[in-house]
């Protein structure tokens, strides 16, 4: 019985087990903003994900709130999720919530914006200083064709973000230690957000009708400061050369339409992060920090760089749709497997119960068997043994009566002694026997072999009378006729 129960947990174990691989590790992912260059993050990520069915992710989106990422980060703590990646709003204003996540044993994948300190596991993010020097680069190309300093707007991204932070720095840096003039630089915080850039850029142009050229942090604040060009008086669309950072689609198109002069690539990687995961999670070497490259984007490369965004996208769209596909073959092949599984739990159970029943009406049988028909059976079997030892008694006490029957010493007493009974014995058991009394016996087996001798020798009546030891010959002719029906007679 347990062997079957075993073996059909086994047999359900193998049929239901070899889904148990899928969505085995659980990933969150925290984001501080929902803009484009993050969905491209994201996309790259979900593309990566397709080849790690092992894992699955869950996306919270703090929307530029430190405080709230910090909560996002505690409830994945929570949750025990196997692996956390974060991408912080202000690296220092979320670094609390990080440290509890990987005391907490969890890995953390750290991406784009660096957290201080070493409680993380791995890092992968662009160079920002090199982002700056990048805009720097571009302004001082501007400025080496001028002969008047240039005025020059810096957009830039959330005070506090390693981002804003490092790219300005960069940016400044570069300046200073270049020589011949020295663009201005004036600086505007746009938060990253286009319409923040918008609001502050035309805010700057209203009192500022000289400048020359607008440095955004990123493309969309890019584009936010072009439309402030184009909306702002003495000004007009084009007027100001305009750089932007991601170098994303929405940035290089904007290059295309000459909305924005160039962009730098700020490289995103979702798809390296989810490899680095796969190998922090199945224990192999991973980089633990990683900083992505980053060149400089212009109309001459801005077209083969989109078209092949969109390659990308499209091939990533395919994957999605043969993902959907095998999704839905795998949900069918799961269900059939469901149904069988069913089948056998069914079937087994029903074997079960027939077991059950078994074992029990066996159980029932024996109590019958051992209630109504062993007492049977056992007097029967007594009643057999009892007739054998009869029948065995029968014969031993006909042997000695027909070997004495002209012996006059026999009587109750002789069978007593020759068969080892008592008086009371030998009347009961020769009774129960040949149902008369001893003597009765004696007399008819004395008859019997009476009649023999009248019939087979020239004996006379009273000769055999005699003979049988009977005690004349008229009461052996009177015994002789109520056993025969007639009177003897001799040959
Ligand atoms: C998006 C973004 C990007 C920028 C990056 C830096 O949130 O502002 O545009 O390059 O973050 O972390």
């Amino acid at each position: 019985m347990r062997n079957i129960i075993i073996s059909t947990f086994v047999l359900l174990f193998v049929l239901t087990g070899c889904s148990t691989r899928q969505g085995q590790y659980r990933i969150g992912l925290s984001q501080c903003l929902d803009d484009a260059w993050r969905q491209k993050m994201n996309d790259e990520m979900e593309r990566e994900l397709l080849l790690h069915p092992e894992m699955r992710i869950s996306r919270r989106i703090a929307y530029g709130s430190s405080e709230l990422q910090c909560a996002q980060i505690d409830s994945f703590i929570a949750e025990r999720v196997d692996l956390l990646i974060v991408s912080p709003n202000v690296g220092e204003e979320v670094k609390p919530a990080v440290t509890r996540a990987y005391s907490a044993g969890i890995p953390v994948i750290i991406a784009d914006r660096r957290v201080s300190g070493e409680d993380w596991t791995a890092f992968i993010g662009g160079d920002n200083y090199r982002v700056g020097q990048l805009m720097a680069d571009w302004v001082l190309s501007i400025q080496s064709t001028q002969k008047q300093a240039l005025h020059v707007l810096e957009v830039a991204g959330l005070p506090g973000s390693t981002p804003a932070t490092l790219r300005h720095q960069g940016m400044a840096d570069r300046i200073a230690q270049s020589g011949g003039i020295h663009p201005e630089v004036a600086s505007v915080m746009g938060a990253w957000y286009k319409e923040d850039a918008y609001r502050v850029v035309a805010d700057y142009l209203r009192s500022h009708k000289d400048v020359d050229a607008i440095v955004a942090h990123n493309d969309l604040m890019a584009i936010g400061a072009a439309e402030a060009v184009r909306d702002s008086k003495g000004y007009g669309k084009g007027s100001v050369r305009i750089m932007g950072v991601d170098g994303i689609t929405l940035g290089l198109e904007a290059i295309l339409d000459g909305t924005i002069e160039c962009s730098a690539t700020y490289p995103s990687r979702g798809d390296m992060i989810i490899e680095t995961a796969a190998h922090i999670l199945s224990r192999e070497p991973f980089v633990r920090d990683t900083i992505l490259e980053t060149i400089l984007i212009d109309a001459s490369i801005a077209n083969p760089m989109l078209m092949q965004y969109r390659a990308r996208m499209h091939d990533f769209e395919t994957l999605h749709i043969v993902q959907l596909q095998s999704e839905s073959r795998w949900q069918q092949i799961r269900y059939g497997r469901i149904v069988i599984v069913l089948i056998i739990v069914g079937v087994s159970f029903l074997f079960l119960i027939i077991l059950a029943f078994l074992f029990y009406s066996q159980g029932s049988i024996k109590k019958e068997i051992k209630r109504d028909i062993l007492p049977q059976l056992e007097e029967v079997q007594e009643a057999i043994q009892l007739s054998h030892r009869d029948v065995a008694f029968g014969e031993r006490l006909k042997q000695i009566v027909d070997d004495h029957l002209t012996d006059p010493k026999l009587n109750v007493e002789f069978l007593g002694s020759a068969l080892a009974l008592s008086r009371t014995q030998i009347f009961r058991r020769v009774k129960a026997i040949t149902g008369k009394g001893p003597l009765d016996y004696i007399r008819e087996r004395r008859l019997v072999r009476a009649d023999e001798l009248l019939r087979t020798t020239d004996m006379t009546i009273q000769q055999v009378a005699l003979e049988l030891c009977f005690s004349s010959p008229g009461y052996f002719s009177k015994c002789y006729k109520e056993y025969f029906g007639h009177l003897p007679s001799a040959r």
